[in-house]
């Protein structure tokens, strides 16, 4: 198998990618009440919300939805109603009633203890691939990758521009967890910063690489610098 495809080889530039991103996220990353706790309900919430709900309606949604189910026991004891109640107006109502689901699972099946384990995490109801490794690091901090469409924007355009399809989407998660150090603190902080950047700079629309902290560290941006824009 050629070397370039072996799992965990990080990319050219990856310390540096790393570095810069790093910095960057320190000086200019939102503080957004998500950020601020390592609860693992709160955060489950949080990325629940998220998956379908822009940044601004979250932060008002999700206080309100935690001050009215406080813990994983509190949500599964509640009625559906009531949980659909204090989900209108997010929409997508198929999420309120996994994460109730998950609530009552957690509670029966884990001793009401939200696992912390990626494989455990992938078992309950309405969680994927991308929010097992978000909960994973950001409540746990472990060294898990969590690859959303704004992270595999990133990765694509900085290491993998002609990665498509299902292989591509491999290789980016490849990328994601070579791109890691061992270590649970920075685990959080490098998947805040990269779906901040992807939030920020390197959007869909317009990949703003004359702002871009990264830029020396990505194919793309390098590309573009050769070309002088
Ligand atoms: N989308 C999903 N998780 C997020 C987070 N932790 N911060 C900002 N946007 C997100």
């Amino acid at each position: 198998m050629p070397a370039k495809s072996t799992p965990n080889r990080p990319p050219e530039h990856a310390p540096e990618f790393r570095r810069r991103l790093l910095r960057w996220f320190r000086a200019h990353g939102r503080d957004l009440p998500w950020r601020r706790t390592r609860d693992p309900y709160a955060i489950l919430v949080s990325e629940f919300m998220l998956q379908q709900t822009q940044v601004s309606r979250v932060e008002s949604y999700w206080p309100r939805f935690l001050a009215r189910f406080p813990t994983v026991d509190a949500l599964a004891r509640a009625r559906p109603a009531a949980v659909r109640e204090s989900w209108q107006g997010l929409g997508y109502y198929r999420r309120a009633a996994n994460l109730h689901q998950l609530a009552r699972t957690v509670r029966d099946r884990h001793e009401g203890r939200i696992p912390a384990a990626p494989e455990a995490l992938r078992q309950l109801p309405g969680v994927g691939r991308y929010t097992a490794g978000a909960v994973a690091s950001f409540a746990f901090e472990r060294a898990e990758p969590a690859v959303d469409t704004n992270v595999a924007r990133v990765l694509r355009r900085a290491f993998h521009p002609r990665a498509r399809g299902a292989a591509g989407e491999h290789r980016l998660w490849n990328t994601a967890a070579a791109l890691h150090v061992r270590n649970g603190r920075s685990a959080w902080a490098f998947n805040q910063a990269i779906m901040e950047l992807g939030a920020l700079v390197c959007t869909a629309r317009i990949a703003k690489c004359g702002a871009c902290p990264v830029r020396p560290a990505c194919k793309t941006g390098r590309k573009g610098l050769r070309a002088g824009s």
